[in-house]
């Protein structure tokens, strides 16, 4: 990579809403069962935000944990990310919703939309600002109340997502920490497998649309499931080699968490014994976007990580689009 700085993660904050929806509360919802969901997918409960709630408002509290953990104020950010599906509304960006609640003055601020890589995706982008010393501190926000487009009678996806959001401060950190290598890419060709297909210039709201359930989300879960399962070890692999550097350098993976079954398949595939692999999906389900910085906000919070550990971050998602970096964490 050409660089003048070295870029990582200096804090991290996460916000998850407190009322809980658990596998059994499910039973009662649609023709599901605990040990289905839990022997697919590994899920027993998720977070679901109230009617008030929307996604700039976890964004806004994830944010301010992440600046608080990195000793800065809002007036020293440069440029503010945030990776949704699931944004407040169609504009103005999340992103400028945050910038306004933190009193973040005038620094950019703009929505990325790559669905569950969307985090990474932001951090790579926001990674290459500080790495050419355009700008000093970037705030990265994963964010998603999924629970307001989901159909709650659809036992397909209901049973899988949950909401929540997770925060990172991206800034120059010493030589031989922070980002090492990263990868990136998409399928457009798969799109179909994972989507909301209305409210859109496509096909606007209309009660037709509203009618015929079109703006929830779809999904074919066993298309999704191949994909997933492919490009997570085959990410993963990649950052490893593109770093110079081989499997058993590796101490830690954050994976994205959608199914145990899918970060099992990383997880084998990179050799890391079960403790080396930080998993909150059993109490979060999927969050999209924030599941990967919730799930590096815990892993540092708990020490599960700490300075000077190599980590692969992995993420696949709706578009399909897939991206993964390997870290040497500096905190
Ligand atoms: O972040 C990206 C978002 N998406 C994903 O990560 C999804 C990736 N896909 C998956 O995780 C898995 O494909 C699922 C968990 C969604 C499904 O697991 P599966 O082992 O691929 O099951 P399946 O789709 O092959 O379905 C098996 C059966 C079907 O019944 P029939 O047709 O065999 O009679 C489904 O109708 O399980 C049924 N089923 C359920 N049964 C009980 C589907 N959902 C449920 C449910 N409870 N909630």
């Amino acid at each position: 990579m050409n660089k003048l700085y070295n870029a990582g993660i200096i804090g991290t904050g996460s916000c998850l809403p407190p009322n809980i929806i658990t596998n059994k509360d499910l039973e009662k919802m649609v023709d599901t069962s605990d040990e289905w969901i839990v022997s697919r997918t590994g899920i027993r409960e998720r977070r679901v935000v109230d009617e008030d709630t929307a996604t700039s408002d976890l964004a806004t509290v994830a944010a301010r944990r992440a600046l608080d953990d990195a000793g800065l104020e809002p007036s020293d950010i440069d440029m503010i990310i945030v990776a949704t599906v699931t944004p407040d509304m169609n504009f103005p960006s999340t992103a400028c919703l945050v910038q306004s609640n933190l009193g973040a003055d005038h620094c950019p601020a703009f929505d990325l939309e790559a669905a569950c890589s969307g985090f990474l995706y932001g951090f790579i982008v926001a990674s290459q600002f500080i790495m050419t010393g355009v700008h000093k501190n970037i705030l990265v926000i994963g964010a998603e109340c999924l629970s307001k487009f989901l159909n709650w009678k659809d036992r397909n996806t209901c049973v899988l997502f949950g909401d929540g959001a997770g925060a990172a401060v991206v800034s120059r950190v010493e030589e031989g920490y922070g980002i090492l290598s990263h990868c990136m890419g998409a399928d457009g060709e798969g799109g179909k497998h994972l989507l909301l297909e209305a409210g859109g210039s496509r096909k606007p709201a209309s009660l037709e649309t509203v009618k015929n359930g079109l703006h929830y989300v779809q999904m074919e879960g066993s298309e999704v499931f191949k994909f997933a399962v492919r490009i997570m070890a085959k990410a993963s692999e990649q950052v490893v080699e593109l770093a110079g550097l081989t499997k058993k350098d590796v101490d830690f993976l954050v994976p994205h968490q959608a199914n145990i079954r899918i970060i099992e398949g990383a997880r084998k595939r990179l050799n890391l014994p079960e403790e080396k692999v930080y998993v909150n999906l059993d109490r979060y389900g999927n969050m999209s976007a924030a599941s990967v910085p919730v799930a590096l906000d815990e892993a540092s919070r708990t020490k599960a990580i700490k300075k000077g550990d190599r980590l692969v971050l992995v993420a696949f998602g709706g578009g399909l689009t897939w991206a993964a970096c390997m870290l040497r964490w500096c905190k």
